[in-house]
């Protein structure tokens, strides 16, 4: 069996924040880093053992943080750097350690090396970015961005055009230049030097582009794609990068959007030419989508567990992976795998299949209380560049407002950034503001952390037990994995096993009865059922229909 080394970051569990909408502490209708201090008892009251932060730097958010001007401060919307010192000081006082989002695919045009850069060709900034003259009067390449139309934009100063993978206020770095890299690491000193414990590093397997940057495979977004996903330097710009990482006690995990497993484990196995420690990966929150949310296709559970397949038993014993189903780019996800009608019971099934794999398990702010997707009246209330962008394609492929809003509903990432909702009192507890920067979701009345607090029986008091139960079991933490019933549409049914203990998992999918056998060789009368979502009265039965979004954890020792 292959080996499992020990290491700090992969008995731990991660909660993320998005500051913006976490909790308002100055009655301006922004969450902020005050507000954040304020929590930090709720979250390690979660269990958790670190905290990511979402960017929290200087930034005019045409990305909402993802354009950064200034790497080494903290955005005066959300605080000062002592707020926020005060928060890593306290955190590391609650045995919590802090991530930072390290944004360096692009910076904003805002930041002082762009706005040097656009001064003439000669300027020392200049070759910081990726400049090109135009074919003719036409952009350089084919290339269209991310979130909004053609990939270059036209600087008239300079008669050339700059590249921009995302939004057009947020200009790719040229990795090529060394002076670049230079600073890369320059700022992840900055942050490893003040004591942060890591960091989550952004769309990171975008850094280097293709030679020549050739014109890319149409597509209606993203065209050129190929030729960046997996550029021809990653891996030594990776492996620089990684020497200033391996000069602390701290951790990576890379954004590997449509990175496949095999570059995957390529970065993550262990030893010597490690380039991360883990990998977000994106192929697991495809199951109701076409490589994109918002290409929506009816949920497929056996997509779902092929993929999880693969990369839980490609990944073991060689590196590890990140176990996640939220965060601030995905609609809620009770709303996709999970079912509105039993939101309690399916966010409890959805908590326990992903976070009892192997993996370190990121938890997404108000996942835990089981927050769920907003609807809004107007595309005007939306805030990000990516749902106007998405609206004028729709646009252009027939769809109305309305149709676009139902849509919407289902798949935005803006459903995941709604407010933090706390009590069921004003503003949901999030603002003492007349509003809120964005909209609260109107079902706070009922769904907030006050109310989950008082029931013993609520997710958030699931996701404690279960994140406790995932520290003190090292099954659930260094077990391989083994599935079965890999061809049932309703069930999904996994066995880890370490050091002569065994876990065996069952998630129904559905809300209707399925019948359950124990696999052969398993006798449930021998294992103790430690997690389960409905009162079990004869937990050894070795066949069993099981109840609308059921899970059980049975623990064999
Ligand atoms: C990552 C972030 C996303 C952002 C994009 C551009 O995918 O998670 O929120 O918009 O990178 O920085
Ligand atoms: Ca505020």
């Amino acid at each position: 069996m292959a080996e499992i080394t020990k290491k700090w970051y992969k008995e731990m569990s991660v909660y993320q924040i998005w500051t913006r909408s976490f909790c308002d502490s100055n009655g301006d209708g922004i969450g902020d880093l005050p507000g954040v201090y304020s929590k930090l008892d709720y979250i390690k009251s979660l269990g958790v053992d670190g905290i990511w932060f979402s960017p929290i730097y200087p930034s005019p958010n045409c990305d909402y943080g993802y354009d950064i001007s200034d790497y080494k401060n903290i955005n005066p919307e959300f605080g000062t750097l002592d707020d926020f010192k005060k928060i890593l000081d306290a955190a590391h006082g609650l045995g919590m350690r802090v991530f930072m989002d390290l944004v360096v695919n692009h910076t904003s045009t805002e930041h002082m090396w762009f706005k040097e850069a656009c001064k003439s060709k000669d300027n020392p900034y200049h070759d910081y970015y990726i400049w090109r003259k135009g074919r003719g009067n036409k952009p350089p390449n084919n290339w269209l961005s991310v979130f909004e139309g053609g990939a270059w934009e036209y600087n008239k100063n300079l008669d050339e055009y700059y590249l921009h993978v995302f939004a057009k206020g947020q200009p790719d770095l040229n990795m090529d230049n060394p002076k670049v890299r230079e600073e890369v690491k320059s700022i992840m000193r900055f942050w490893l030097d003040m004591g942060v414990d890591g960091f989550r590093e952004d769309v990171i397997t975008f850094i280097s582009k293709a030679e020549g940057l050739p014109n890319g495979f149409p597509l209606p977004l993203a065209t050129g794609i190929e030729h960046y996903k997996h550029g021809p330097h990653l891996e030594e710009y990776l492996d620089e990068f990684r020497q200033v990482l391996n000069e602390y006690d701290c951790f990576a995990v890379g954004e590997g959007p449509m990175t496949g497993l095999k570059d995957a484990v390529n970065y993550c196995t262990e030893g010597p030419g490690q380039k991360l420690d883990m990998l977000i990966s994106f192929d697991h929150m495809n199951a109701d989508c076409f490589m994109a949310d918002w290409v929506k296709l009816p949920f497929s559970l056996r997509r779902l567990k092929s993929t999880f397949d693969k990369w839980q038993t490609e990944m073991y014993g060689k590196g590890w992976n990140s176990l996640y189903i939220e965060n601030h780019d995905h609609a809620r996800i009770i709303e996709r795998y999970g079912s509105i009608k039993f939101r309690v019971q399916s966010g409890k099934m959805l908590a326990t299949m992903y976070m009892l794999q192997c993996g370190t398990p990121f938890i997404y702010q108000g996942q835990e209380i089981g927050m769920t997707n907003v609807r809004v009246d107007h595309v005007t209330e939306y805030k990000d560049v990516m749902t106007f962008n998405n609206y004028r394609l729709f646009k252009k492929l027939g769809f109305t407002e309305k149709m676009f809003l139902n849509l919407s509903f289902k798949v935005n990432r803006e459903n995941a950034r709604t407010p933090v909702q706390w009590t069921g009192g004003k503003n949901a507890g999030f603002t003492t503001a007349d509003e809120a920067w964005f909209k609260i979701n109107p079902n706070y009345t009922e769904i907030n952390v006050e109310a989950a607090e008082k029931d013993e029986n609520s997710l958030l008091n699931y996701y404690r037990k279960l994140i406790k139960f995932r520290k003190e079991h090292e099954v659930a933490v260094y077990g391989d994995f083994k599935q079965y019933y890999r061809s049932s549409g309703s069930l999904f049914v996994y066995e880890r096993n370490y050091e002569g203990k065994k876990l065996l998992v069952i998630n129904s999918f559905s809300e209707n009865p399925v019948k359950f056998d124990a696999p052969a060789g398993i006798d449930l009368s021998a294992g103790e059922l430690v997690l389960q979502n409905y009162e079990v009265l004869n937990p050894g039965k070795n066949s069993f229909m099981t109840k609308p979004y059921e899970t059980r954890v049975y623990l064999f020792s």
